[in-house]
């Protein structure tokens, strides 16, 4: 064994798993990473590669150790050193004053406290110890008491540090004992969500039902390919450390190695809290991961210690929440609708009912198979929930509602618009209308043909291209492009001069780039993404044409599902007329390598808040156009936020950060390529 220990190689592995651990912080905890994804990837193969040869030199806290190790039989538990209490909650604005109230009247003062405010995460919480610097164990929650131990789990979470920050004004702590809430983004539940559907699993509920789920796995390598993430908002036992304030503590954590959520606001008085509470409700669709309020803290730890807990919460803090995003209401009726590739998709037409401050009267059911496991009838009374910018859905029946009187639903044996066959493969949870040709399905392909993320064609809408396919003047895609605005005029609703801005919307939209061109496809499973990520690999149509499954599969983020689906679309006959066409109608393909030269070469946009007169969308394509890149996160890299009515938290960041702030018409003029104003 000692004649392999070569001190040279020890000194390189160290050196890697160093490099890792750092590059690792950067990427997921400070979101602004310093090297590419294809340099990061390459140490890793290298640190993978030494381990492999050599074994007997893989640490437990090696940055590849995030893969997960082998499946447990069941978790143990253990204690916490200091029990993880739960949070008493807050409905209104009086519930709030009342808890400041009681806060003086419990320290005898009648001064102002300070508080922080922090987004009340909808997650899982966990507590994580480290050892001189080294994650030893992770648990959850439990009882409060005692956690199941799950950190094999935890070390799969890019986010947690194996190994804290050395830095060189802060000693490593002998013992920290840290708290945070494990979740997973909106945009990570749907992505998970789309997988599971298609293995023909069952989707999860919500997101935090995903992420309970994710965490507590007993197999950790299911885990590690879960999009699971963390902020940490507090600590246990701590040897080491010796703050003032909770909000010192949250800049220590920082300074470790952690995530913490930077929405967080210190210093405020009770009446800053009810302001940072508004603001955070009206925006929290905006915000990448659900919350459901805002937790409250005394922020003094003097303060908190005198004021102490009760048995089941600490007298400083509260959790002020949001209204519910659930509601109850009746299923009137269940309609199917067919789906661009032809998946029926039975949804449930409700009586309306206010979720959360939207009024919802359609939620989708998934499929049938939700429907027979949540026992979904008609009539029935249910609840409803809206998650962030997801369709509302069905979560359970109340089933004590019922009078007896409501009906199974049964998925049709044909389709609903064209009465052809459906296909209800074992392998596949949508059942599928097998008609190419069901209007139903083109209606479907025009319509995501013609929308803004795809050709954006002005003016053709939903209500047109139900029109044109009922008349047999569209019976796929590229007949679009041979609509004269004499056929377009004789339409309901269609007069001369729409008719005549329609024929040259459509011309315009000719010239379009390759991703947004093979995100217009409809292929299946090709979203906005893997569009993106094909045009980046291929740079041109033909290439991606030629591909074979084995090409697409071996491209980064392209799994074996897709590579299929991309592959047997272009090889289908029909497909390849129909791209002639495009091609032959005059539709041109510009490369998405090579980004617009212009006023904005070079310069980072973060978009805020509502624009006066351009939407988003547009505001992005003009930016875009004119060499810009438009960013959805503030960073020290953004060089403008662009800060419209009601901007929210990425207006304060941007401060944070020094990042320029300007409105819409600073940014017109700049479009226009006059100097900069600011
Ligand atoms: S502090 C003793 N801060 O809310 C106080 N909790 O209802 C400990 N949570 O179990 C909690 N975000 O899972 C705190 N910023 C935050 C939080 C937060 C979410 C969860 C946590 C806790 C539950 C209490």
């Amino acid at each position: 064994m000692s004649e392999s220990v070569d001190p040279d190689r020890v000194k390189k592995i160290e050196t890697l798993r160093q490099a890792l651990h750092y590059h690792n912080h950067r990427y997921y905890v400070l979101d602004d990473p310093e090297i590419s994804d294809a340099q990061y990837d390459r140490m890793m193969r290298e640190l993978v590669d030494l381990e492999t040869a050599y074994p007997e030199l893989i640490t437990s806290d090696s940055p590849s150790m995030r893969v997960g190790a082998a499946p447990l039989a069941q978790f143990e538990t253990a204690r916490h050193s200091l029990p993880m209490l739960s949070l008493e909650n807050g409905f209104g604005e009086a519930d709030i004053l009342e808890f400041d109230l009681r806060v003086k009247r419990f320290l005898k003062t009648t001064e102002q406290i300070q508080y922080t405010a922090e987004p009340k995460m909808d997650g899982i919480a966990v507590e994580l110890v480290y050892r001189s610097g080294r994650l030893e164990r992770a648990t959850t929650r439990g009882d409060g008491v005692n956690g199941e131990v799950i950190t094999a789990n935890v070390r799969t979470i890019r986010a947690v540090p194996l190994v804290l920050q050395d830095t060189h004004d802060r000693e490593i702590p002998p013992l920290l004992e840290v708290r945070g809430e494990v979740f997973i983004s909106k945009a990570g539940f749907r992505r998970l969500n789309a997988e599971r559907l298609q293995l023909n699993q069952p989707p999860f509920a919500n997101p935090r039902n995903a992420a309970a789920g994710s965490l507590r796995q007993l197999d950790s390598r299911v885990t590690a390919l879960r999009p699971l993430e963390v902020f940490f908002y507090g600590v246990g036992m701590v040897q080491g450390l010796s703050q003032e304030s909770h909000w010192d503590i949250l800049c220590s954590l920082r300074q470790l190695g952690f995530r913490i959520n930077p929405e967080i606001r210190p210093n405020l008085t009770i009446v800053d809290v009810m302001d940072f509470y508004r603001r955070l409700d009206a925006n929290r669709h905006d915000l990448p991961y659900e919350i459901d309020g805002v937790v409250i803290k005394v922020d003094k730890l003097p303060l908190q210690r005198q004021l102490g807990n009760t048995s089941r919460s600490p007298r400083w803090a509260i959790a002020y929440k949001f209204a519910a995003l659930q509601a109850t209401t009746r299923i009137v009726s269940i309609e199917v609708q067919v789906g661009r590739t032809g998946a029926l998709t039975p949804v449930a037409h409700l009586e309306p009912v206010n979720v959360g401050g939207v009024v919802v009267s359609r939620a989708t059911l998934h499929n049938e198979d939700e429907i027979k496991r949540k026992d979904i009838r008609i009539g029935d009374t249910v609840f409803v929930q809206r998650a962030g910018d997801v369709i509302p859905e069905v979560v359970k029946v109340v089933v004590s509602r019922r009078s007896g009187h409501e009906k199974k639903f049964r998925m049709p044996a044909t389709c609903p618009v064209c009465k052809s066959q459906v296909d209800s493969a074992e392998t596949e949870v949508a059942a599928r209308c097998i008609n190419a040709a069901c209007p139903a399905q083109i209606k479907e392909r025009v319509k995501h043909f013609a929308s803004k993320a795809a050709f954006d064609i002005d003016g053709l809408g939903e209500k047109l291209i139900e029109q044109l396919v009922a008349r047999n003047l569209v019976g796929s895609y590229a007949d679009i492009f041979h609509l004269t605005a004499e056929t377009l005029s004789g339409l309901d609703r269609m007069g001369t001069k729409s008719a005549m801005n329609l024929v040259r919307a459509i011309e315009k939209s000719k010239r379009i780039r390759l991703g947004r061109f093979i995100y217009a496809l409809g292929i299946r499973h090709v979203g906005e993404h893997v569009a993106k990520i094909l045009a980046g690999a291929f740079h041109d149509l033909n290439a991606i044409q030629n591909a074979r499954t084995e090409d697409l599969e071996s491209i980064d983020g392209i799994g074996s599902v897709v590579a299929e689906s991309v592959a047997g679309f272009f090889r289908e006959a029909q497909n390849r007329i129909t791209l002639d066409r495009l091609l032959a109608a005059g539709v041109q393909i510009v490369p998405d390598s090579q980004p617009a030269e212009g006023s904005l070469t070079g310069l980072v946009f973060v978009l805020t808040g509502t624009l006066e007169t351009l939407a988003r969308h547009a505001a992005q394509q003009l930016i875009e156009a004119a060499g810009g890149k438009v960013s959805s996160t503030v960073s020290r890299n953004t060089d403008y936020l662009v800060a419209g009515k009601s901007p929210g938290s990425k207006l304060q960041r941007a401060q944070e950060f020094g990042v320029k702030v300007i409105d819409e018409n600073a940014l017109k003029k700049m479009l226009s390529g006059s100097p900069d104003q600011g």
